[in-house]
């Protein structure tokens, strides 16, 4: 049972073969980043008209690539949302197409679940239950998950992601877009103790996060500092990416912590592009592995974006396949109005 996976909810045009026997056969990527670079963020009109021209070649090569023909394949899986909606329609149409054309049932697939079900795609993949942790550029999410399809939503942002924390907090440091890992980067050689950050939410009780006030006090420092200054001063714009990330990340393992022993986790999943941070992986690794925990997280690359996440979560769910000509794409939808797949018969 072979699932093609299509992932077009933002700016990577994604695609997968995974096989339930066999795991990942191929995948294709295509990053957006350097159409969207100049404007600074994502616009999604560009968005949409771009993932028209790669899915077909990108299918092709992806088929070409696992020596596979079209007749081989069983299903067809898109991204069905939440994401850009103009994005996510150019891709449910297309894999919805294909899967009348080719003659085999299609499904939309949640792109957070695939995010969080990720961790499965490696050797070392963890069990059920455990606590996700899943951070991206559009969501923060604190999530108790106890099986495919059963999830319960603890703790979510009050305002902006983490990754869009990282995003607006690197264009202030007028690095590049996207500023996630070219801040990660800058804070590697930066003094994180320099500058004082607050630490959003620190002490107070739950599981939410909230990070426009950090992103707030970094706009004010870099004022007060002199905006020219900063500019000139590559050391003090490297202690200021090191205190920056290190509040930000401070928050994401304090809050991801308590759940975790609130909620009796000893598996903690970090999933979504914040994932691939290099601190919040080692952060969370020393502090919960010394508590006796076990901490897992996919490779980089199926941290953020990709269409391997998206095949593997089809597979997981081809009960759910449909022969109806339906097409969906959700801009807004929520995790918990999941339910778990029926049995395979
Ligand atoms: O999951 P993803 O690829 O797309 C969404 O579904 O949003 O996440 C993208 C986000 C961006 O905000 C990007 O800046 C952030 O993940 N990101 C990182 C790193 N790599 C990607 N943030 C911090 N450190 C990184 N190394
Ligand atoms: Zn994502």
């Amino acid at each position: 049972m072979t699932v093609l996976g299509i992932e077009t909810s933002c700016d990577e045009t994604g695609l997968a073969l995974y096989d339930r026997d066999r795991g990942l056969l191929a995948q294709r990527l295509f990053s957006q980043a350097d159409l969207h670079a100049v404007y600074g963020g994502v616009v999604p009109e560009l968005a949409s008209r771009d993932h028209l021209k790669r899915l077909a070649p990108l299918t092709r090569a992806l088929l070409a690539e696992a020596a596979l023909t079209p007749a081989e394949v069983s299903a067809v899986a898109y991204t069905g949302g939440p994401g850009l909606l103009g994005a996510l329609l150019v891709g449910a149409a297309f894999g919805r197409s294909l899967a009348y054309g080719w003659g085999v049932p299609a499904l939309a697939v949640h792109h957070m679940e695939a995010h969080l079900l990720a961790p499965l795609l490696e050797d070392d993949a963890p069990e059920f239950p455990f606590l996700a942790l899943l951070v991206s550029g559009g969501h923060s999410m604190l999530v108790d998950v106890a099986a495919v399809g059963r999830y319960r939503i603890l703790g979510s942002t009050l305002d902006d992601a983490a990754g869009e924390a990282f995003d607006k907090g690197a264009k202030t440091l007028g690095l590049g877009y996207p500023g996630g890992p070219a801040l990660a980067r800058l804070a590697e050689a930066g003094d994180d103790q320099r500058f004082d950050f607050p630490r959003p939410l620190s002490g107070k009780p739950g599981y939410d996060f909230s990070f426009s006030g950090l992103k707030t006090a970094l706009i004010v420092r870099v004022r007060d500092l002199g905006v020219d200054r900063v500019a000139r001063d590559a050391t003090l714009r490297a202690d200021l990416a090191a205190g920056y990330q290190a509040a930000i990340v401070g928050s994401l393992v304090d809050r991801s912590l308590r759940a975790a022993r609130d909620h009796k986790h000893s598996r903690l999943v970090i999933a979504g592009g914040v994932g691939a941070n290099q601190l919040l992986r080692s952060e969370l690794r020393n502090r919960f592995e010394a508590d006796g925990g076990r901490v897992y997280y996919p490779r980089i690359a199926f941290c953020t974006d990709n269409g391997a996440m998206i095949a593997l979560t089809g597979a997981l769910r081809l009960a759910d396949a449909s022969e109806h000509p339906d097409i969906v794409a959700r801009a807004r939808w929520s995790l918990e109005e999941l339910e778990p797949p029926p049995a395979l018969s």
